[in-house]
């Protein structure tokens, strides 16, 4: 990492000397403030935002009728707990996420601090509801980094060191079309990996165990890998068929970031629960659980809940984001920015064979680097090399993939497009600079 203004160097050499070595640093970057799309770092430069905080400022950073809303807030009532007192703020958003996200006829929400806290309830919920223990989750899959979300999350590099592990969890392969089913139609290709799922009742766990499946619709950390749609419609079918609770993990791919409110949009299917943050209060910690309101009050009381879980000043930001989103149509800003990255990507793959793959949802756009166009020999070290390059000329980047070979995009989606080609010609010059030298 190449960092050569003062204050950063200082600020770095002060997170290594009392911050844990562990805690993950995706990019050399500092940050001092941000509005919109960009970030002024520790010196005073202005940097472009291409991590949007790992896709939590869709609606940008600091958009002005959030910071008003903190504000007034937090003359009014920072905290007393949802589970003392009773306070509309937390009633108005379940409301709000309820006529966005609804789970069938009657939906209810539980808020909660963060994604891996709504994930670790999601599974709490399935539990109970259903009176099964076991949990189906995917190779490629990150939930977060909480017991049990650690157990789903699958990147053995996030989890070395720290188990055991929660039991009855189970892990099946995701449909990777790039590694895969290369030439394959799409719907051959998730008919195999439906059928392997059935064989896996027989030979690994009885689906009359299985309390609940969770996927994302497109895996974040994993690297922006996209479910085949008619994978997704067979895992509703299947999960119906044997009374398991399909869950969606909505925590990177929600609140507009594929040109709609809920990726699972995109696949005309409803989830019977599903888990939410990021995006949803502009980086305030907040997050959710929605689900049928059969499902959710089937939980024992005090079984969910928590101190600080709906925090009036966290619920009055995400109120204010989600009316912010409807007013710029959040989903038509996924789907332009989307569009144009998708755009200059593809031709970006078409001048550098070190891209293998391009791909992604909306503005949940990725390429994977690899060594010869080959789908297994990752290329991490130019990855990297790529995102020190961008750091030093002003635009933040950061990766995916479990071998750390993958350059996402999650900038803010209110992003200006001149600033946005500026950033998409910075990883261009970038991958110009890095292959000519690497070749
Ligand atoms: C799909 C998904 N689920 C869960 C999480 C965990 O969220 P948090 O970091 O807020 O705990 C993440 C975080 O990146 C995520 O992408």
């Amino acid at each position: 990492m190449t960092v050569t203004a003062e204050k950063s160097r200082e600020l770095l050499a002060r997170r290594n000397q009392f911050v844990p070595n562990a805690i993950g640093i995706f990019n050399p970057s500092t940050a001092l403030s941000a509005k919109g799309s960009i970030i002024i770092d520790a010196d005073g430069r202005e940097m472009i935002d291409f991590a949007g905080g790992i896709g939590v400022v869709n609606a940008g950073h600091c958009p002005p009728p959030v910071v008003e809303a903190i504000q007034r807030q937090a003359e009014t009532l920072i905290h007393c707990s949802f589970n003392v007192a009773t306070y509309e703020r937390y009633l108005q958003l379940a409301e709000k996420l309820v006529n966005l996200f609804p789970h069938g006829d009657h939906t209810k929400v539980m808020l909660t601090n963060s994604g891996a806290e709504s994930v670790e309830n999601a599974i709490k919920i399935a539990r109970q509801a259903t009176g099964r223990s076991a949990v189906i989750c995917y190779g490629g899959a990150f939930h977060g980094r909480t017991l049990m979300a650690m157990t789903l999350t699958s990147k053995v590099g996030y989890k070395a060191g720290c188990g055991p592990f929660a039991p009855e969890v189970y892990r099946i392969p995701f449909p990777d079309s790039y590694r895969y089913g290369s030439g394959m139609d799409p719907d051959a290709f998730s008919d195999i990996h439906l059928r392997e799922l059935e064989h896996f009742f027989h030979t690994t766990v009885s689906a009359s165990q299985v309390a609940a499946i969770i996927i994302e619709p497109v895996q974040g950390e994993g690297g922006f890998n996209v479910v085949p749609k008619k994978y997704l419609q067979g895992l509703r079918k299947i999960c119906d068929q044997q009374g398991i609770l399909l869950i969606l993990d909505e925590v990177q791919s929600g609140f507009g970031r594929t040109g709609k409110w809920a990726a699972y949009q995109h696949f005309d299917v409803v989830p019977d629960i599903s888990t939410w943050a990021k995006s949803m209060g502009s980086g305030m910690p907040i997050g959710c659980v929605i689900g049928k309101a059969s499902i959710m009050d089937a939980c024992k009381p005090s079984t969910i809940g928590g101190t600080y879980p709906g925090n009036p000043v966290c619920c009055a930001a995400a109120i204010a984001t989600l009316d912010y989103m409807e007013d710029i149509h959040i989903n038509a800003l996924g789907e332009k920015v989307g569009n144009i990255v998708r755009g200059r990507f593809l031709s970006m793959q078409k001048k550098y064979t070190a891209i293998g793959d391009v791909r992604g949802l909306g503005a949940m756009m990725a390429f994977e680097l690899v060594k010869h166009q080959d789908p297994f020999q990752p290329d991490a070290d130019l990855c990297k090399k790529l995102i020190s390059y961008c750091a030093e000329q002003g635009l933040i980047l950061i990766n995916a993939g479990l071998q750390g070979n993958i350059i996402r995009v999650l900038s803010p989606l209110v992003i200006e497009e001149p600033l946005l080609q500026k950033g998409l010609d910075m990883i261009e010059a970038g991958l110009d600079f890095l292959t000519k030298q690497v070749v």
